[in-house]
C-alpha cells in the first residue's frame, strides 16, 4: 500500500476519511467514476495525488448533498439514470460542472461534458435525460443548484 503522503486523493477519500461515494472504477483516468470537483473543477481523483491539493476546494458527491439532494441528483432520481449506480456519482459531478457554467445546454453539450463517464449498464439515453430535467429544475427555481 502507497504511503499517506504518495496515495491518491481517491484512496484518502474512501480509505482515510471513508467518503465511499467516489467510486474506484478503472483507477487509470478512462472511467470518470473517481469524478470529484476541485476548486469546480471536474478532476479524476485516482489521477492526482491529495498531497497536491492542499488549500484547494475538494466536493465529493457527498458534499453535494450536504443540504439535500440537489436538482441534478433529484432529476436522477426521476428519470431513473441508474441500474446498479456505480457510474451515477462520477456523472453527477461532471453534470453539476456542466450545469454551473452553462444553464442549458444542448444535447451535444451534455455529451461532450459527460464524455469519459462510463456506464457500463449502458444508461446514457436516462443520462442525458436527467441533465435535460435538471436544467428545467433549475430554471424553475426548483431545487439547489450546483
Ligand atoms: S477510477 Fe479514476 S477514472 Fe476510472
Ligand atoms: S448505472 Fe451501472 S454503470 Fe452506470
Amino acid at each position: 500500500m502507497r504511503s499517506t503522503a504518495e496515495r491518491s486523493l481517491l484512496d484518502c477519500l474512501r480509505i482515510e476519511l471513508g467518503l465511499t461515494g467516489t467510486k474506484y472504477g478503472c483507477g487509470e483516468g478512462d472511467c470518470g467514476a473517481c469524478s470529484v470537483l476541485v476548486d469546480g473543477q471536474v478532476v479524476r481523483s485516482c489521477q492526482v495525488r491529495a498531497r497536491e491539493l492542499r488549500g484547494r476546494s475538494v466536493v465529493t458527491i457527498e458534499g453535494l448533498a450536504r443540504d439535500g439532494l440537489t436538482a441534478i441528483q433529484q432529476a436522477f432520481l426521476e428519470a431513473g439514470s441508474f441500474q446498479c449506480g456505480f457510474c451515477t456519482p462520477g456523472m453527477v459531478v461532471g453534470a453539476t460542472a456542466l450545469l454551473a457554467r452553462t444553464r442549458r445546454p444542448s444535447d451535444d453539450e451534455i455529451r461532450a461534458a459527460l464524455d469519459g463517464h462510463l456506464c457500463r449498464c449502458c444508461g446514457y439515453g436516462r443520462i442525458l435525460t436527467a441533465v435535460r430535467r435538471a436544467a428545467d429544475l433549475l430554471e424553475q427555481g426548483r431545487g439547489s443548484g450546483p
